[in-house]
């Protein structure tokens, strides 16, 4: 995904933010830092923490105050990015075109590096300059949204529930809301919030936030048949190769891609209503739909 010029200047804000927010390597023990960091800086889009950011953009000029909080939501994409690859999950050997995390350091390093990016995403968005209602608020919106309920561990053990079965369009839909959906609906809301939005406009961007996620999980499955695992950074062809249920396997690609459009129409829809303040959130969400990787 090229990212446009001030979407890079955001990713750039957000990988100095967490490199400050993330122990250094020579903290005690030392291990466990230098496995944190490596998954945290392998390389990641940062789709969630700059949809965070444009989010909150729409409603304050000043977005200082929430970047800790869209580094949390990127400490938490990484945790399930690294416990996702486990070899009790999807074993994986690569992921943003390195060796995954477990590849690296051992499975015991692999696992507690997952366990301590969730912590600090909490200890992290506790900390942050924002007025303590909203805080609070955020911090519920993110953790329900990491959780078992239309979350994205509930949403994970329904996918891998699925494996190797014929499923329902309500199931895959179920399992693409919650395992995907849910974590990039709370990085828009909870930049929402911290950018001060009233509970009518926080709606307005959880029903963004909702859609835009659901079609970023179409296109993930619409990639991985289309792309080469160079491309990707990340192991092509497992869905198939892993009888995952996927929209490209319920209704083929042509469909999947209609279907993606069709998301990003609704998506853009709830937008409308901003004008050119929701400008570069509109950029993103169409560069989420339209990415190669
Ligand atoms: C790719 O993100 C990631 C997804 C499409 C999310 C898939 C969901 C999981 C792996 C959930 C796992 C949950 C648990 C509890 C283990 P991306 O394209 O933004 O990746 P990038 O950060 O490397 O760019
Ligand atoms: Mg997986």
């Amino acid at each position: 995904m090229n990212l446009l010029a001030f979407f890079e200047e955001d990713r750039a804000a957000v990988d100095t933010a967490l490199d400050r927010l993330m122990p250094g390597e020579s903290v005690q023990p030392p291990s466990i830092h230098h496995a944190m960091r490596y998954s945290v800086q392998a390389g990641g889009k940062r789709v969630r923490p700059i949809l965070c950011l444009e989010s909150a953009r729409i409603f304050s000029a000043d977005v200082a105050p929430i970047l800790p909080v869209a580094c949390a939501l990127e400490f938490i994409h990484t945790y399930s990015l690294i416990h996702d690859d486990l070899p009790a999950l999807d074993n994986d050997d690569l992921r943003r075109g390195k060796p995954t995390c477990h590849k690296q350091f051992g499975e015991a390093i692999a696992i507690l590096a997952g366990d301590a990016l969730l912590t600090l995403a909490f200890e992290t968005i506790a900390n942050a300059s924002i007025d303590p209602v909203r805080r609070v608020a955020i911090l519920s919106h993110v953790a329900a949204s990491a959780g078992t309920v239309n979350g994205m561990v509930g949403g994970q053990v329904a996918d891998i529930e699925a494996e190797g079965h014929a499923i329902q369009p309500a199931d895959l839909e179920y399992i693409h809301r919650s395992k995907t959906a849910a974590l990039i609906r709370a990085s828009v809301v909870a930049g929402a919030i911290g950018g001060g939005a009233d509970d009518q406009n926080v709606a307005r961007l959880n029903r963004f936030g909702e859609t835009i996620g659901w079609a970023f999980q179409v296109v993930d499955d619409i990639l991985d048949v289309e792309e080469s695992s160079a491309a990707l950074g990340k192991t092509a062809g497992k869905d198939a190769a892993q009888h995952k249920a996927t929209y490209p396997s319920l209704y083929g690609l042509e469909k999947s891609r209609q279907f993606a459009k069709e998301l990003e129409d609704r998506a853009m829809a709830e937008l409308e209503t901003y004008g050119s303040r929701a400008a570069r959130l509109r950029e993103l969400a169409e560069l989420i739909v339209h990415r190669r990787a």
